[in-house]
């Protein structure tokens, strides 16, 4: 059996019809940039996140980093993340010249250590960024109490967990505003780069529109330094169809990581917990254990295509080098990085993939 890591193929195949369609109206109408698709997707993504902004961008990463920008984050500030994400969160603080300081994780559940924030704030804190990993909301009640007590700003990155919940309220309202990205094969994905940002600041979202495009107020008018960051007509007639997918591929996503934990229960691995007060939407399903690297190789020997995230915490990037930090800073980031495994997760994935996979990893423990 040879099974994907992610197979966005089929997720095409079901909506075909409804994709050429939209694609084909975008066309018609040539509306390639702007238009009535992205102005009507802004409008269902921030009604289906329960704010009252949405603001689409280039990608995830540019959400970041012009939600940092737009919110005054400079040289000379300081803004905390956790350490293991993936790199584009660090990339978007340290590239409008502000400096990313980081904060372990907790082992529990691979979200920001709330515990750790206080530590490592400064004079010279402008935000924390909590990043819902792996499709897991992060304890948005820590960080905004702390938060609230230091008088600093929230970015969430919710990058990975479209549609998830932290005590019943939707992912991206939590903060001042929030990094969505639709790589193709997120939980909402698109046919090529996307992002959004989410905020109830409607003054924040009249200043991020403007900096997206060129800082142009009035055509021809250029009142604010400004880029060109857009998501194309294209690509929000392809989201506007998946959209109301989101919740049931969601569904999905939970059911198909209960059968994992059902069948991996009895062996040596760790498995992802899935809490009461959150409805984790289950981006990546992540074990861990001691025999990782020998246990992906024995599963891509047997057709099943696993992911590492991440291999490195971002301290150990070569582009911090000149932080400074040395191992054993972020102990138990470091300690998982060298045990995650991510398993095969897409709404498609079939019970019987499931239980091959599942008879795989019982042959490998079997062996050892
Ligand atoms: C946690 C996190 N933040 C930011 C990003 C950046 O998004 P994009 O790839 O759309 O730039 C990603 C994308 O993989 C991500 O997983």
């Amino acid at each position: 059996m040879k099974i994907n890591f992610v197979d966005i193929y089929k997720q095409h195949q079901a909506l075909k019809t409804q994709i050429d369609g939209a694609i084909f109206r975008v066309i018609k109408n040539s509306t390639f940039i702007g238009g009535e698709e992205v102005e009507m997707f802004e409008r269902e993504f921030a009604n289906y996140c329960g704010v009252k902004n949405c603001v689409v961008v280039n990608s995830g990463t540019d959400a970041l980093r012009i939600i940092c920008y737009v919110l005054g984050i400079g040289p000379g500030d300081e803004v905390i993340i956790p350490v293991n994400t993936f790199i584009a969160t660090a990339l978007a603080v340290s590239s409008v010249g502000a400096r990313p300081v980081f904060v372990d994780c907790r082992e529990s559940d691979y979200t920001i250590d709330p515990t750790e924030i206080e530590k490592k704030i400064t004079l010279r804190t402008k935000a924390i960024i909590p990043i819902h990993l792996f499709g897991q909301p992060a304890n948005m009640f820590s960080v905004c109490d702390i938060a609230r007590k230091k008088g600093l700003l929230i970015i969430e990155d919710a990058c990975q967990a479209h549609g998830a919940k932290f005590k019943g309220t939707r992912v991206g309202g939590f903060g001042h505003a929030a990094a969505f990205s639709f790589y193709p094969s997120k939980n909402l994905g698109a046919y090529g780069d996307g992002g959004a940002i989410v905020t109830n600041d409607t003054h924040l979202a009249n200043k991020l529109r403007l900096y997206r495009e060129y800082g142009q107020g009035k055509k021809n008018i250029f009142t604010t330094q400004g880029v060109n960051s857009r998501l194309d007509g294209i690509q929000a007639a392809i989201l506007r169809v998946k959209l109301p997918h989101l919740d049931e591929w969601n569904r999905q996503r939970l059911e198909i990581a209960r059968w994992y934990r059902q069948l991996l229960m009895d062996f040596d691995i760790i498995l992802p917990t899935i809490p009461e007060d959150r409805d984790h939407v289950f981006h990546l399903f992540v074990i861990r254990t001691n025999h990782r690297d020998r246990l992906k190789l024995f599963l891509e020997k047997r057709g099943v295509s696993c992911g590492i995230h991440y291999p490195i915490p971002i301290h150990q990037q070569p582009v911090y080098q000149h932080f400074g930090h040395t191992i054993g800073d972020f102990k138990v980031a470091e300690k998982v990085a060298e045990q995650m495994l991510s398993l095969p997760m897409f709404p498609e994935l079939t019970r019987e993939a499931v239980d091959y996979i599942a008879i795989q990893i019982k042959d490998f423990f079997s062996k050892l």
